[in-house]
Formats: C-alpha cells, structure tokens, sequence
C-alpha cells in the first residue's frame, strides 16, 4: 500500500472513501452532524457508520470509526480503527483511501501517523498463496491511502515511514510462520536470514550440521537429532554506520516444527505447532525493522533452528545433553525442547557482551493458561531492562506481564545426574522454563519473552490481526530498540 501524508482537511479533498475517526466525547463536523441521526453513531470505539454525503463534504462515500472516550485514545485505538477501516475499503472495493481524526487528540502527531500507518498496513495483510478460487472481494488490494494528521509535517512523515517499517517487519513474521513446517525448515529459515542480509546489509553467519558438531552446539544437535532436517544457527547482525554502541542480542526460538519428539504430543497440540518458530521470526522481522530504520545500534539476532520429530534417532527421555556452555542438561521430556536449543543460543550471545539479551520464544502451554492471548509472559534478571520491556509493550500495544525468577524456582529444575533438568514438573511451568533459561546468560541484563500464547491466533481478536501469525513481537523490540536511543 502506498500510504501519502497530506495537512489539508480530509472533508474538503475529494475521495472515493474518506474514513474519519471519531471520539466518542468530541462534536462531529457541522456538515456531517447534519447527514445522521444523533443517536445513529456515538462513536464508540470501533463502531462505525458508512454515510453517502452527496456533495455535503468531497469525499464521495465517508465513512464514521468511533475512537471512544478521547481521553481513552491510545496509538492502539488508532491501530485497530484504521485497520477496521481498510478491512471495510475491501469490502466496497475502494482502491484508493483517505483517513483523518475529526478534532485533536491527545497524542503526539508522530505516534498518531505511526499507528495509522500499522493499523493501515497490517489491517490489509492476508496470507493465501495456497488458496485456489479466491474471490474478487478476497484478493482485492487497497492501494492508496492518503493520512491526514494535523502537526509539523516532518513529525507526521517520520511517524508513517516508521509504522511503515514496523509494519513490513510484522508482515515478514507473520508469513515466516505461517509457511508450513514441511516448507520452512531450518535449512530455508537459514536462507531467509542470508537473502534478508544481501537486501538490507546485515552480516549473516549460518552454521550447519558439521559445524554446529564441530564447535559444540549440543543442545541444537540433540534436539534437532531425530529430523532429516538437519538443523542451524543463525547470526544476523546489524551495525549502525555511527558509534555502533550499545550491544542489544535478540535470540529466537526457531522450532520450524515441534511434534514433540519421542514425548509426542497429541494430535490437536500439533496442529499449530509449525508456529513453534514465531521467535525466530520476531527476530527476523525486528532486524528488516531496525536495518530499514537505521537505528543508531549494534544489533544481534541470534536464532537457533531445529525440527522436533520422533525417530530411531531421536534424543530419549534420559538422555544428558552436554550444551555450548558445558553445563549438562537431563532430558526428560523431548517437548521441552526449546529451553534446550535456546541454551546454545543464549550463551553464544554472551560473546558480544550485550547491553542486553532479549530472547522470545513460543515456550509453554501453561503461559496460554496464565495470561491468555492478551499478554505476553515476561521474565528478567535486570529489572531495568524489564521496565523497559514493560514500557515498549504499553507504547507499541503488545503487552507483557511479569512474572517472578526467584531462587525458590532454580531449586525446581536442579538435576541429579546432570546439572540442570529441563522440565520441574506442573507447577509455575513458564517460570522453570525461564529459569532454566536464566542459568545459560551468564551476568548480563536478560529477558525472556515467552510468546506461546500470542503468537499464533485462531481467531483474530483485533481488526489488524488476521488467522495464523500474529508477527508478535516486532512492534515490541522495535518499540524498545527505538526507546533505548532516546
Ligand atoms: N512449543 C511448545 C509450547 C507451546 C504450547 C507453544 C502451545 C504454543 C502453544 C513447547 O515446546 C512445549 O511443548 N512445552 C511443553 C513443556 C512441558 C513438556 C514441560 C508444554 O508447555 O506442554
Ligand atoms: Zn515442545
Ligand atoms: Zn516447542
């Protein structure tokens, strides 16, 4: 979509459908409070209400999107608005767009033109490439929008070219995840990352089977063991022209498929489970974001890929897998297997002694039990860098919610034959699994995102997202990088 900032008024240029959103609190325009009944549209967040003005205003058809309160108006709010309403520019099939806001909102121009940006970007995404027969209505496009928000151009330009940004960013992830685990395995994850090099400039280093044996990657090999597809670690990284400090290492689970291995899992908790890489592709879609925007940083993505299957080669309930780290790891549940890739990829990171490791990854089904779809679980070793996490997530509308890492929970994962068991039984499930994680970073400031219960929707729950990937994720990490520069 080709997206336009305009300063104008949205009423008087003329459009085939001009959006304008509306608070709940806030009188309508003169010449559109005469086109309806007061008690036809209150603005409510999210209502909406399609008018044909005749020649009352220019546009040609003008559509209402309730925002709510005004003083409840959130860049969210614009997220979800926008996106209802190039949802509704399909439907009538209206190629070009114009948005505004009636009246002023409090919010910056910048973060408003970002959301609409999004909103706009991400309300349009659709994944089909396997679908045959789509409808007219279906592989219809929105084209053009034209944004009007009123403030200092630069600031309205500089928002839409970073919601535009993030938004490209988020769509990456969300067909990374959507591509089935038979297509997207390791080896093509890997070859995503080194095309995703070549166009954006980032250094890019993979290594394969022989050399992941070669260096001592044991948790990747162990779990990768029983796939034909052989598995890899990935290295992306980005470096600002300028002073390339400070360090930030994003790690990503990369499960191209987790069938369980030898602990199968049953059939309905394998359905969407080639989304057991929705970290990785986080990471992939935060480093386009971050290279397209320019950010003064030195970023790492770090990405360990691997397929989860049952077979004569499979690593076993008790086995011990001797990780990068030398620290020793007691199978006994090959579906816990993410904690045990990650392992290598976390303490790989500590060789670019990071500012900070921020590692997401689809961990555990307990953390879908916890906070459901509507916050991503979060644990830290820095409660800085976990305030900061919590910031990005109000500022960006991807929420995280903390829970605790104390001592109480290391003493659940301590092993006897080995130096670390990967599961600790049922309870706080998602806070053993991030500990165990904890004990691979060393000193330095770490947050575990665990994103099993929003990455992936089997529903959508928001105008802007669609069935499948979420892209969770993207706009966090960007919010955060974007922040740790101000
Ligand atoms: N990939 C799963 C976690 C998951 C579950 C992600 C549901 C998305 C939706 C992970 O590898 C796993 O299987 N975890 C186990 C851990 C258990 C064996 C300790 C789980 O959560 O059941
Ligand atoms: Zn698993
Ligand atoms: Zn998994």
């Amino acid at each position: 979509m080709e997206i336009t900032v305009q300063t104008g008024e949205l009423l008087r240029e003329p459009s085939d459908l001009g959006v304008l959103a509306v608070c709940e609190d806030a009188p309508l325009p003169e010449e559109v409070a005469g086109l309806l009944e007061p008690a036809d549209f209150r603005g409510r967040a999210l209502q909406t209400l399609l008018l044909y003005p005749r020649d009352a205003v220019a546009p040609r058809r003008l559509l209402l999107v309730g925002l709510g309160k005004r003083d409840k108006v959130t860049a969210e709010t614009i997220r979800r608005a926008s996106a209802a309403a190039v949802q509704q520019a399909r439907s009538l099939q209206v190629p070009a767009i114009s948005v505004g806001v009636a009246g002023d909102l409090p919010l910056e121009p910048e973060v408003t033109a970002q959301a609409f940006a999004e909103g706009l970007e991400l309300g349009a995404y659709r994944y089909w490439p396997y679908r045959t027969g789509l409808t007219t209505e279906e592989t219809f496009a929105v084209e053009a929008a034209t944004v009007f928000v009123k403030g200092p151009e630069q600031q309205v330009r500089a928002g839409i070219a970073a919601g535009e940004a993030i938004a490209r960013g988020v769509a990456l992830a969300r067909d990374l995840v959507n591509s089935p685990g038979y297509r997207m395995t390791p080896a093509t994850l890997a070859d995503q990352a080194v095309e995703l090099g070549k166009r954006l400039g980032l250094r890019v280093t993979v290594l394969d089977k022989p050399q992941l044996t070669e260096q001592g990657f044991g948790g990747i090999l162990a779990v990768g063991k029983g796939s034909d597809n052989d598995p890899r670690f990935i290295v992306m990284e980005y470096s600002a022209a300028v002073d390339a400090r400070p360090t930030i290492c994003l790690v990503g689970k990369g499960l191209t498929f987790d069938s369980g291995g030898l602990s199968l899992k049953p059939p309905d908790a394998m359905e969407t489970m080639k989304s057991d890489m929705a970290g990785a592709a986080a990471v992939f879609g935060a480093m386009q974001a971050v290279a397209e925007l320019k950010l003064p940083l030195h970023v790492v993505g770090i990405v360990s890929a691997a397929e989860n299957m049952p077979s004569s080669n499979a690593y076993r309930p008790g086995d011990i897998v001797t990780t990068l780290s030398g620290k020793t790891i007691e199978v006994l549940n090959t579906d816990a297997e993410g904690r045990i890739i990650l392992a290598d990829g976390l303490f790989y990171a500590q060789r670019y002694q990071p500012d900070a490791i921020v590692e997401l990854s689809t961990l555990t089904g307990a953390i879908i039990i916890a906070l459901g779809a509507h916050a991503t679980g979060m644990m830290g070793t820095s409660q800085e860098l976990v305030d900061k996490i919590s910031r990005a997530g109000e500022m960006s509308g991807e929420r995280v919610w903390q829970l605790p890492l104390w001592d109480e929970y290391h003493e659940m994962i301590k092993s006897q034959i080995g130096d670390i068991k990967n599961i600790g039984g049922r309870p706080a499930g998602s806070i053993t699994a991030g500990a165990f994680l904890a004990a691979f970073v060393g000193d330095y400031p770490f947050v575990h995102l665990d994103i099993a219960g929003t990455a992936w929707a089997d529903r959508p729950a928001k105008p802007y997202e669609s069935q499948g990937g979420t892209g969770v994720g993207v706009r966090l990490l960007a919010q955060f990088l974007r922040n740790y520069i101000q």
